[in-house]
Formats: structure tokens, sequence, C-alpha cells
């Protein structure tokens, strides 16, 4: 727990994109309803600080995930570990998620999803970093910022499960 950590985005510069992310988003669905699904663990933050931001008739489920894979790239083989509560048949349905990275947890995702017959779904990420992507069929509706290809965490990005507290999002600095 002694890492260095650098932050590379405030609070405030988060918070302050967060509410144009959500003016964004509350123009473009114009007055109808939205079900955001949040991708747990580390969408979490993200997802409560937008919704509060977005003003439309809003529904949220919650899903999470885990993907196999050896190394720090993901496998692209992903694991249902809980799935939404409620069905998206002929919703609009805007996932959010923490970072989008190799991209290979979302590919798989958005598929399993489009099978449920949503009325569109669409992508809100906080963080892309697309040096890293090998899907690029994962097309981005809403990023707040994009990062190089750093270990970053905070605001719901982790390290070993640590760190997504962090009320900023920082890199850890090699000692
Ligand atoms: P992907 O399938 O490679 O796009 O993996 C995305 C997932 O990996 C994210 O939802 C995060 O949980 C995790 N991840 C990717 N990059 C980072 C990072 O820099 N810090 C913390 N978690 C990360
Ligand atoms: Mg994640």
């Amino acid at each position: 727990m002694d890492d260095k950590i650098r932050i590379l985005l405030s609070e405030e510069e988060v918070a302050a994109r967060v509410k144009e992310i959500a003016e964004e988003i509350s123009r473009d669905y114009d007055g109808k309803p939205l079900h955001l699904i949040c991708i747990l663990k580390g969408g979490v933050f993200f997802t409560c600080e937008l919704a509060k931001r977005i003003n439309l008739p809003l529904t949220l489920d919650f899903m999470s995930v885990s993907s196999y894979g050896a190394g720090t790239v993901s496998s692209g083989i992903v694991k249902i570990t809980k799935d939404l509560d409620e069905p998206i048949e002929g919703k609009d349905v805007l996932i959010v998620e923490d970072i989008i990275d190799s991209g290979n947890t979302l590919a798989y995702l958005i598929e399993v999803l489009k099978q449920r017959n949503p009325n569109s779904i669409e992508l809100c990420t906080l963080l892309d970093k697309p040096e890293r992507r090998v899907k690029d069929q994962v097309k981005v509706k809403y990023t707040c910022f994009t990062v190089p290809d750093q270990f970053i965490v905070g605001y719901g990005l982790d390290y070993d499960q640590i760190y997504r507290n962090l009320p900023y999002i920082g890199v850890i600095e090699q000692q």
C-alpha cells in the first residue's frame, strides 16, 4: 500500500467532464427513457455520478463479468458472474464502463446483450486506452477521457482491488 500515485485527472476535472457527457446524453435521448447498465465493480463510481446528472427518465441495472487470460490483456473469454435483473427487450440501453482497454470484454458483452433485442445499445466509458485496442468493432459513443497506455487507478479502477475509492484518476509511479 505504499505505492506513489500521480494524479492524472483531478476530482474537479472529472466532475466537470462527467457533467458535460451527462448533458450530451440527455440531449441525444431527447426526453426518452434510458436504461443504464453499470459494469461492476469498476463502473459503479462513474455510473452514480453520471446518472445523477442525466435529465431523463432513467432506470439502472448491474452486471458483473470476469475475463480470463494470462498477463495483463484480457483474453476475450468472458464469464458473466452476475447477470442483469431485468430484461432489456425494446429498451434504449447505455452500457457504462470504467475503462476500455483491449475491448475484449465489451466486444463479447455487446454480442450477448444484442441477442436480447434492445431497441438500441450504446457504450459510455470514463476512460479509453485506444492504443491497446484489439477489438475494433467496439464503437464507443461517449468517452470522458482518452488516456495513454499506463496502469490507471482511482474513481472505480483498482490495482488488486485497492484504490477504487480514490476520488481522482491516477497512475502508480514506478518506485
Ligand atoms: P478489456 O477487455 O481489455 O477492454 O478490459 C477491460 C477491463 O480491464 C476494465 O473493465 C478494467 O476492469 C480492466 N483494466 C484495463 N485497464 C486497466 C487499468 O489501467 N487500470 C485498472 N483496470 C484496468
Ligand atoms: Mg471493469
